[in-house]
């Protein structure tokens, strides 16, 4: 049978996967390069508030609509200590950075995370260093954020200013520590008993807590599975979340397999569920856990310099740039998770300004979006509902890396505002995708929308010379004609549907 040229989606009201934890929409802010330094952090920027938070990326993070935000790593996490961070800022000490090889001035710490959290209109996720810390550690650092008063770390935090405590709900315990670049790498057995541990203790600490054990940080690992089964036969009853991460390479692969690198994190997804559903069976419990996605993105590791034996500090680091190809590949991953969002509660975009970020800084200069901002954005605006599930046909392509692969991916949700969004992937680099979608149940009023973002140079980016050179346009609306619509996606391109709903059947 020829392969069709067209796609068609068939939606029905009633077919609903759950519904789009606000969280999924999350960041990240680690302490790398000028992430924090020169960031969302510069005293003395003509945009800078009293306090040292730029008020530029302050409102392009609000823009973005992040809801939450992981700190303070990452690698980073893994050698830290936290007291560092807190009391006078000119008493605080200067340290190697051994993850990132760079100084660490602490001159950014808890108290200025946790108001820029509060500016920004965010839920902070806390990471605990389980690399070359531990119990003790992670309870003392639970205790000074969320104790109310009346212990000596509790009113510590309060002679620094914070008399409230900052009731930090979610917490990761470590990162990454299946990793061998991790310092303080783990066994699966070593790093379980300790989450479990750590755990424990935070929980009798602050029982409100939501605790996020380090899965594996890429499915590419060579522990992977083993390092889930052996981690959550000694977590499983402590904690709510496991952790994934993934970070797609478009320069280590080839370009339709990067195109498709949906593929690879819905295979990843649909694993790690098996393996705590296996996990939760052993234990005859109740529980199911959800999956915190806490690292993803696009990341040029191929480009990436080793350190030249020198610790600058605030270095650029990671400060890739990204096309509309990348945009595009970026809007794929968030309809995979969107498609899981029964199951992913938790995700960080990693990261938020200048390191693999959608935001970027000029020291003393302006802030811009990249172009991966706009598909964040618009499905953190329209994602918030019931994800429906899609009956999809399409065409597809030939990719070295995961065989035949849609040319269309897509996802839709009807929102708490009555309005019906379709979020749609053309992956093809060539040609158009006409796509009809039957609406089924859904009777659809008037005016649909259809926003995309596509370049006839693929590799069209923003830059500091050229910021608002990729930016999301309107095309001409089309109108329902007897319960479908027809609309024409450009070659690779994010596409976003919005239709009225004026009933359901
Ligand atoms: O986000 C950059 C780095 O990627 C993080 O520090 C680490 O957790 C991951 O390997």
């Amino acid at each position: 049978m020829p392969a069709p040229c067209t796609a068609e989606v068939f939606l029905d009201p009633h077919f609903t996967t759950g519904e789009v934890d606000p969280l999924l929409f999350g960041s990240f802010v680690e302490h790398l390069g000028r992430c924090v330094y020169t960031g969302l952090f510069e005293p003395g920027h003509p945009a800078a508030d009293a306090t040292g938070l730029r008020t530029d990326v302050l409102a392009l993070i609000r823009e973005l609509g992040v809801t939450m935000v992981r700190y303070p790593g990452g690698n980073f996490v893994s050698a830290y200590r936290w007291e560092d961070g807190i009391g006078p800022a000119d008493l605080r000490p200067r340290r190697l950075d051994p993850a990132w090889q760079s100084i660490e001035t602490n001159r950014f710490g808890l108290g200025e995370f946790t108001a820029f959290t509060r500016a920004a209109g965010v839920e902070p996720m806390m990471a605990v260093n389980l690399g070359t810390r531990g119990v003790a550690e992670a309870g003392e650092l639970l205790e000074y954020c969320n104790h109310p008063r009346g212990t000596t770390l509790s009113d510590l935090r309060g002679a620094h200013g914070a008399p409230e405590p900052y009731g930090i709900r979610l917490w990761c315990l470590g990162n990454e520590m299946d990793g061998p670049w991790q310092v303080g790498h783990k066994t699966a057995d070593e790093y379980g008993r300790l989450a479990a541990e750590t755990a424990r203790l935070m929980r009798m600490i602050d029982p409100s807590v939501r605790l996020i054990a380090c899965g594996s940080s890429g499915s590419g690992m060579p522990t992977f599975g083993e390092w889930e089964s052996t981690v959550l036969a000694h977590a499983y009853d402590q904690v709510d979340y496991l952790s994934l991460h993934a970070y797609y390479d478009p320069d280590a692969t080839d370009q339709a397999s990067y195109l498709a690198s949906a593929q690879d994190m819905e295979r990843f997804i649909t694993d790690v569920i098996a393996l705590c559903d296996a996990a939760r069976a052993r234990h005859r419990a109740t529980k199911r856990l959800s999956l915190a996605f806490d690292e993803w993105n696009i990341w040029y590791m191929s480009r990436q310099r080793p350190g030249q034996g020198e610790w600058p500090r605030a270095p650029r680091l990671l400060e890739d740039v990204y096309t509309v190809a990348d945009a595009v590949v970026l809007g794929s991953l968030l309809i995979t998770l969107l498609r899981h969002c029964d199951r992913v509660t938790a995700a960080c975009l990693a990261q938020l300004v200048n390191v693999i970020a959608p935001i970027m800084t000029e020291p003393g200069g302006p802030a811009w979006r990249q172009t991966t901002f706009h598909p964040f954005a618009q499905a953190a605006r329209y994602a918030r509902g019931q994800v429906l599930q899609l009956h999809v046909v399409s065409p597809t392509y030939e990719t070295p890396k995961y065989g035949d692969v849609p040319l269309l991916h897509a996802t839709a949700v009807h929102g708490e505002d009555g309005v019906l969004t379709v979020f749609a992937v053309n992956r093809d680099p060539a040609a158009s995708l006409p796509l009809t979608l039957h609406l089924g149940g859904f009777v659809a009023a008037a005016p649909v929308s259809h926003s995309v973002l596509a370049d006839a140079d693929p590799t069209a980016a923003n830059t500091l010379a050229e910021p608002d050179r990729v930016t999301p346009r309107d095309l001409a609306g089309t109108a329902v004609v007897n319960g479908r619509l027809t609309v024409t996606l450009p070659p690779l391109s994010w596409n976003v549907i919005r239709l009225p709903v004026a009933s359901v059947r």
